[in-house]
């Protein structure tokens, strides 16, 4: 509503034109914050290798290393010491001959994620466990799925096989399982096999309900090993224009049983973190900050174009002020340091 600002003659300023004194100091800064950042918004993702002693830097993912078995327990330690609340694991297989047209290891009970549920788990019993569940880091020509002879996605075979994994990361100890090969009618086909077995009330369906296709997830698909070997994502990754389609999976997705939704990338589609905060107001809304935002922020900085605490604060907030309450993001152990609670 626009006033009728009254005129102080005297000094020439009207009553409503000084908005400096409600920010001038620290603190009245912080009360102009809507919702403040919080550690147990932050969701850290941790790449987890077979090979047992492995730990390996990735170069494109500044400070980021995949860990094998043995070495991500010490690691998750020190940051569980810190605050840690919640991590999602994405497997990486190393050894030959794993992969196939399928992605059969994606649940081998012997891989790399099985593995790591039980022995976070055994070791953190308080920490929140979410698993990244797709194929494309399971399969021989990288895609998210199964495909027909024709590289086009198998839909029906795929969701029922995304299902059962979910229901084994789930069965393993999860809390929580994350779909993010983004082929329609997968998160029916998981709420459907969770019920069936008996873990819908123990395990939280949260979908990668809005994922884009861009050039954001290079990094990634250099960590987990998981780029397509022949064409692109384009047929199951929506287009970066497609803020109606977004809108649609939300809804859909709300509807087929998710417990939670996820925008990603974060910080160029804050208009759909805020579409959805909207659409989904019932739901926790979860921003992904990927590999590449988080790569470029490294970048600038080391160019000396930004600081990076301030933009690593700056680009969070805006995820918290669209409508975001969770944040999955590399800079988790930074914000660790950095928050106080
Ligand atoms: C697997 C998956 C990807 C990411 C999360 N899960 C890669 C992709 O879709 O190609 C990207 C995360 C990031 O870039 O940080 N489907
Ligand atoms: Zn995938």
């Amino acid at each position: 509503m626009v006033h009728e600002a009254e005129f102080l003659p005297s000094t020439g300023t009207s009553i409503l034109s000084v908005l400096q004194g409600g920010y001038n100091h620290p603190l009245a800064r912080e009360w102009q914050e809507e919702r403040p950042l919080t550690k147990s918004m932050f969701i850290y993702p941790l790449f987890i290798t077979d090979s047992p002693d492995d730990e390996t830097e990735i170069p494109a993912l500044p400070n980021i290393k995949r860990y094998g078995i043995n070495k991500l327990i010490p690691y998750v330690k020190t940051l569980v010491d810190k605050g840690l609340r919640a991590v999602i694991l994405f497997g990486v297989p190393l050894k030959d001959g794993v992969k196939d047209e399928v992605g059969t290891a994606a649940d081998d009970p012997e891989g790399p994620v099985i593995m790591a549920i039980k022995a976070l788990r055994q070791n953190f019993p308080d920490l929140y466990i979410m698993c990244d569940v797709c194929l494309c880091e399971y399969t021989s020509h990288g895609h998210c799925g199964i495909l027909y002879k024709d590289g086009s996605i198998n839909r029906e075979t795929l969701a029922l096989r995304i299902g059962a994994v979910a229901v084994n990361y789930a069965k393993a100890g999860a809390n929580c399982v994350a779909p993010s090969d983004m082929v329609d009618g997968r998160i029916k086909d998981i709420k459907t096999g969770l019920i069936s077995a008996g873990l819908a009330h123990k395990c939280l369906l949260m979908s990668y309900a809005a994922k884009f296709l861009g050039n954001l997830y290079g990094p990634f698909r250099d960590a987990a090993g998981s780029a397509p070997s022949h064409g692109d994502r384009k047929a199951y990754q929506l287009p970066p224009g497609g803020a109606g389609l977004a809108r649609r999976a939300l809804i859909r997705d709300m509807d087929e049983g998710a417990d939670a939704v996820i925008v990603k990338p974060s910080t160029f589609y804050l208009d759909i973190v805020s579409d959805a905060s909207r659409l989904c107001e019932n739901y926790p809304i979860c921003a992904y900050h990927v590999s590449g935002e988080y790569a470029m922020l490294h970048a600038a900085a080391e160019k000396g174009i930004v600081d990076l605490k301030g933009i690593a604060f700056e680009s969070h907030q805006g995820f918290v002020r669209a409508g975001a309450r969770l944040i999955i993001s590399y800079f988790t152990p930074e914000f660790l340091d950095w928050l106080d609670m």
